[in-house]
């Protein structure tokens, strides 16, 4: 069967690869629908090779179509999931709108595929931030082999988790540093080319940035745990793609590095990247453009009993988002529609 999908954010970041995703993965696509907002009116698309003129998003945008995936900030999703619904659509929602609703549920492939059953209530899937999705992909196999009880976890986040204007500022300042004009920063409130800002999304009243509370919320309600206690600092970093982590993990049991390194080796979506001795540890660029979550630097935290310390990184694009959410819709036309 083939499946008429809309794209609601087309012409950002995630909403191309998005459709890049449905092309190479072959999704059984019969109509693609294209969407963005007034600005991208003439824009045209490749899908296949074929050009798709994108359309302007409106309450009868959804008309027809059994599967929309949604990457045009949370307050269109806020608006336009509900609409597309409606329609009869499925929506897989790639902002922070809806993960978080008891009645929609939040899905990694492979992590809690079950939780796909969940879409009927509300007739939308969350797609995960893309920072807890590569950390929910290592430590599920951890968790079940020695149940882990606390996160301790630092991100180092590229720039094009923020969208495509975040990746032209970086390149613009570098730019403009390399010619000696003062760069400017309008996406960061501070210039992010040779810096960084520990500040991702709003900071909240208990001292965390949103983004951090992300990463607590979202990793017990994904891993089915509110008991695992996750404590995140979020850091943007002048990286165009790629989310690296380092990860420190409490477990219940003790486990060896060998039994992580053999848990994670058989684990789907994970690749063990790790042999200091040969300088062999995954980097962003060499992550960028890939589906897996690499790791590295495997070890027992020497400052606790029974505890592991982790380097992860994943393409925040790819994985993080896009490719997350075509791995649900195909899971959706398999086994739900
Ligand atoms: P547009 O390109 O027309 O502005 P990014 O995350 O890379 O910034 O991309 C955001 C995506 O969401 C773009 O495709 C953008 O379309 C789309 N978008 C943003 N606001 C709206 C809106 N109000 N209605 C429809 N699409 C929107």
């Amino acid at each position: 069967k083939l499946y008429k999908v809309a794209v609601c954010g087309a012409t950002g970041a995630v909403g191309n690869q998005m459709i890049q995703c449905l092309e190479e993965r072959d999704f059984p696509v019969g109509e693609l629908r294209l969407l963005a907002s007034e600005r991208s009116k003439g824009k045209k698309l490749t899908y296949k090779g074929e050009e798709i003129p994108v359309q302007v998003l409106d309450e009868n945008s959804f008309e027809g179509i059994e599967i929309a995936l949604f990457s045009a900030g949370a307050s269109t999703s806020k608006n336009f999931a509900p609409v597309a619904a409606k329609a009869g659509a499925v929506v897989v929602d790639n902002s922070s709108c809806w993960r978080m609703d008891p009645l929609v549920p939040l899905v990694v492939p492979e992590v809690n595929p079950k939780a796909i059953a969940g879409y009927t209530t509300k007739g939308i899937i969350a797609n995960p931030n893309c920072s807890t999705i590569q950390m929910v992909v290592v430590l599920q196999p951890i968790h079940e082999l020695a149940g882990i009880e606390r996160i301790v976890v630092s991100t180092y986040q590229a720039v094009s988790g923020t969208g495509q204007k975040a990746i032209v500022e970086l390149e613009g300042q570098l730019k403009a540093l390399h010619e000696g004009r003062q760069p400017e920063a309008k996406v960061y409130p501070k210039q992010i080319a040779w810096n960084l800002l520990p500040h991702i999304d709003v900071f909240q009243d208990n001292g965390y940035t949103k983004e951090e509370m992300k990463m607590v919320l979202e990793t017990q309600k994904i891993m089915g745990d509110d008991s695992i206690k996750v404590s995140a600092t979020c850091v943007r970093v002048p990286v165009r793609y790629g989310h690296s982590e380092t990860v420190n993990i409490a477990t219940k049991k003790k486990v060896s590095v060998d039994e992580v390194r053999a848990a994670l080796a058989k684990a789907p979506g994970v690749k063990v990247v790790d042999d200091p001795a040969n300088l062999v540890y995954p980097t962003p660029l060499e992550a960028a453009g890939q589906d897996l979550t690499y790791v590295g630097r495997i070890r027992e935290d020497i400052s606790q009993d029974k505890g592991i310390d982790l380097w992860l990184v994943a393409d925040n694009i790819r994985k993080g988002a896009a490719t997350n959410a075509v791995q649900i819709a195909e899971i959706l036309a398999t086994d739900y529609l």
